[in-house]
């Protein structure tokens, strides 16, 4: 069993190979281990409209696969798709056993493959590693569940939690190197995210960049409730990478039409209940119907408080560098907190590690909403 684990966390660093390719597919590990406990085939899943990773590990096992464990992160589909299904294919390759971490919450999957593997008289084992696969494939699992992508906040903030300083200046808050990680996480969403507020501010370009230099762009989503955002600068520069707008029916038409005509897309949601921007669950819908399985959420402070306070953040990383910029600078998230500690929201530093000169904080909600401390 501990083997099955190991081996279960090989198949997940095998996954995240497709971590930037596959997506809105998941981006699943597959290993073929023969009754000695040889690996003979391994396989992740690069692309949409390409093979699944059980596929490519169960050719590389060639007439290895007979009698042979098949360890998978996330339980193989048994629809067709734009690919055959393949749970068919671990049938007919002969394997004797199937371990696999996580259930597919993908209604078109969800528990018919593991049906399918048993009918077969193929011994299943499920939740083997899963914590592992859970925490690897939470964008995807989060995106079938909800329909909405999975939010990670990410913001630089000095090392008294300042995220600009008092004339709204930010660059550089943070190093190249935590510069270099954040378009890795760019990368690695679907959608990058801000408001018209860091728009203005900043004119970002909000493209990934890597060397080598990433196989696709995220799309760029700007909130723009009013159409206060002229559509200039590298933001909608549409050789660099698409550009979607989600406002509100209450923008100025002429600000839509100029969007428009810039080659950017728009789409219209509902104000939000407080009347303050877009309504963030209507732009996140939007999102995940596109697609997208990670949205990174780059705003400022006004965006990222909202997004809190709402309860829509999954996940933030922020980068500390070692400024020190007083209370003049603006906060990491703005707009009203609590009034006392015992109603603070509290998360979970579930990583931290630093980064040229400064640290990464990994957080997550405390989802059992004790004090964690
Ligand atoms: N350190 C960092 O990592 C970092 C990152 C980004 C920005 N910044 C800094 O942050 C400053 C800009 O901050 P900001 O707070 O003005 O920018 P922001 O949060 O990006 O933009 C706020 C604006 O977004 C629009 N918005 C649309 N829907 C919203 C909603 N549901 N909730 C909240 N806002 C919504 C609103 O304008 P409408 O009502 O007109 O739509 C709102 O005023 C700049 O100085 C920039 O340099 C720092």
């Amino acid at each position: 069993m501990s083997d099955d684990v190991d081996l279960m966390s090989a198949a997940v660093a095998l996954g995240e190979q497709g971590r930037i390719t596959a997506p809105p597919n998941p981006w699943v590990g597959c290993l073929i281990v023969s009754p000695e406990g040889e690996v003979v085939g391994r396989g992740f899943h690069r692309a949409p409209g390409e093979p699944h990773a059980e596929v490519h590990a169960l050719a590389e096992a060639g007439p290895r696969a007979t009698g042979a464990t098949a360890v998978v992160t996330l339980e193989p589909c048994a629809h067709h798709g734009r690919t055959p299904p393949c749970a068919p294919a671990l049938i007919e390759a002969g394997v004797a056993r199937v371990v696999v971490a996580l259930l597919d919450p993908d209604p078109q999957v969800s528990g018919r493959g593991l049906e399918h593997l048993r009918q077969a008289g193929i011994d299943v084992e499920v939740d083997v590693g899963a914590d592992a696969a859970a925490a690897s494939l939470a964008p995807y699992l989060h995106h079938r569940r909800t329909g909405r992508p999975y939010c990670l906040l990410k913001s630089a903030m000095s090392l008294d939690g300042r995220t600009a300083a008092a004339d709204g200046t930010s660059r550089w808050i943070t190093g190249p190197e935590a510069r270099a990680d954040s378009h890795r996480l760019r990368a690695e969403s679907q959608a990058v995210v801000i408001g018209a507020g860091t728009a203005l501010a900043d004119r970002p370009t909000l493209t990934a960049r890597l060397d080598p230099p990433a196989s696709r762009q995220p799309l760029r989503v700007l909130l723009d409730a009013a159409g206060r955002v002229p559509p200039e600068g590298p933001l909608f520069d549409p050789t660099l990478a698409a550009t979607l707008v989600v406002t509100t029916p209450a923008a100025d038409r002429d600000a839509v039409k100029a969007w428009l005509a810039a080659g950017a897309d728009v789409e219209e949601v509902r104000s939000a209940p407080d009347g303050r921007g877009v309504d963030l669950l209507g732009a996140l819908a939007v999102l995940g119907e596109r697609g997208v399985v990670q949205a990174m959420v780059e705003g400022g402070a006004t965006l990222h408080g909202a997004l809190v306070r709402a309860g829509l953040v999954d996940h933030m990383v922020l980068y500390v560098g070692g400024g020190l910029l007083g209370e003049g600078g603006q906060p990491l998230l703005a707009g009203p907190g609590p009034s006392t500690m015992a109603e603070a929201p509290h998360w979970r530093v579930v990583a931290a590690r630093p980064i040229g000169a400064d640290v990464r904080l990994d957080c997550e909600p405390q989802a059992d909403g004790s004090e964690g401390r």
